[in-house]
């Protein structure tokens, strides 16, 4: 067995891919990083507060929510200068030397820190990317001794984007309130004490892409993400299961917006939980900035408005942190189910192949 790599930097160099990485052919990417599509919606958010404008950019977002669960938003009011030296410090984080980022190790369970191609337990394969991540709502949660003191400026910067993204967030989910029929504040109410988590995603480049992916299919499980891209490309949607791939065109500047599970589940399945994955190729790395708006842990999950002739998707009222250990339980129990089919398929295999064996060659060839 080889042994575990501490980043991905070394491996990043070699011609061959190790075998850790590679994925089942029916999870490897179908369309490549570069190949874009226009089929998810740029929404400019300029005049969102004005009565005119309002009506109109609400509809295009409810639109984008019920088709995809996915919109883009540029004009959004965060400032072009924080956009660029959050991405700035980001990639110079990555860019430290391996035992500078391991100072950060988060594995074994610590609470925000670096970590390389984290993925769930009991699933084996390994995602291609190295990852940096802080808790930074609520505020008295925040544990400062997890978050990185180098590059230099870093938590001042992290600090005032995570202030500027929640107000984001926080907009966006008044006007998928509104188009719920609800008043403003009812979904940010819903989720309590709203949770944020920052995740700095680093996908170095990779000598066979076409045998792995840098995250792996998922919908993200809290209300609302809000990812900020380089120009790379390499985020790809899914509406049908996974048959059919279109990759993201990266806009400079603006926020993909992906609604998740709790954001589907409260609007009883009006809205998509956006069904993604990141490839990754092997001409240059990619950068990534997902903020995701989660509830509080205890807050309820339940459809706030179950229109006419629907029935409620959730059977009961649960909390978030219930509601996210059965996804994962799910993910583990397919995770496992995979598994033993393919295991079983290989043992028909062989079966077939020493019955073949067994016959006389005039029998084979009748
Ligand atoms: C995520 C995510 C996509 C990307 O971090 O949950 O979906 O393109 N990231 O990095
Ligand atoms: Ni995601």
């Amino acid at each position: 067995m080889a042994q575990k790599p501490k980043t991905l930097a070394s491996l990043s160099q070699e011609k061959t891919l190790q075998a850790s990485f590679v994925r089942d052919e029916d999870e490897r990417p179908k369309v490549a990083y570069d190949q874009f599509s226009n089929d998810i919606p740029v929404i400019s958010l300029s005049g969102i507060d004005d009565v005119s404008a309002r009506a109109d950019i609400c509809k295009k977002i409810v639109e984008a929510c019920e088709d995809w669960g996915l919109f883009q938003v540029v004009d959004h009011g965060v400032d072009g200068k924080l956009i660029s030296d959050m991405t700035r410090l980001a990639r110079e984080f990555f860019a430290l030397p391996p035992e500078e980022k391991l100072r950060f190790d988060m594995s074994g369970g610590k609470k925000g820190g670096f970590i390389v191609s984290s993925h769930l337990q009991g699933e084996s394969v390994q995602d291609w990317r190295e990852i940096v991540t802080y808790f930074s709502y609520p505020i008295r949660n925040r544990d400062y001794s997890r978050w990185p003191d180098k590059p230099e400026g870093w938590i001042r910067v992290t600090e005032e984007y995570s202030e500027k993204l929640m107000g984001l967030a926080c907009k966006l989910l008044e006007v998928l309130s509104e188009a719920m029929g609800l008043d403003k504040e009812a979904l940010t109410k819903a989720c309590v004490d709203m949770d944020q988590k920052v995740v700095v995603n680093y996908y170095p480049k990779c000598p066979q892409p076409n045998l792995t992916l840098g995250l792996k299919r998922h919908t993200d499980p809290g209300t609302i993400t809000l990812l900020l891209q380089d120009q790379v490309g390499g985020l790809q949607a899914t509406r049908d299961g996974g048959k059919t791939w279109i990759t993201v065109q990266p806009v400079e500047g603006a926020f993909v917006v992906n609604l998740g599970d709790h954001g589907h589940y409260l609007s009883n399945g009006r809205f998509k939980n956006a069904d993604h994955q990141a490839v990754v190729n092997s001409n240059c790395s990619r950068l990534s900035i997902a903020t995701f708006q989660n509830p509080a842990p205890d807050a309820t999950v339940y459809p706030l408005k179950v229109r006419e002739g629907e029935m409620p998707i959730l059977e009961e009222p649960i909390t978030f942190m219930e509601m996210y250990r059965r996804k994962m339980s799910k993910d583990l129990e397919l995770a496992r189910l995979k598994k033993l089919l393919a295991k079983e398929k290989e043992e028909l295999k062989n079966v077939e192949k020493a019955n073949l064996e067994s016959k006389p060659l005039d029998q084979i060839l009748a």
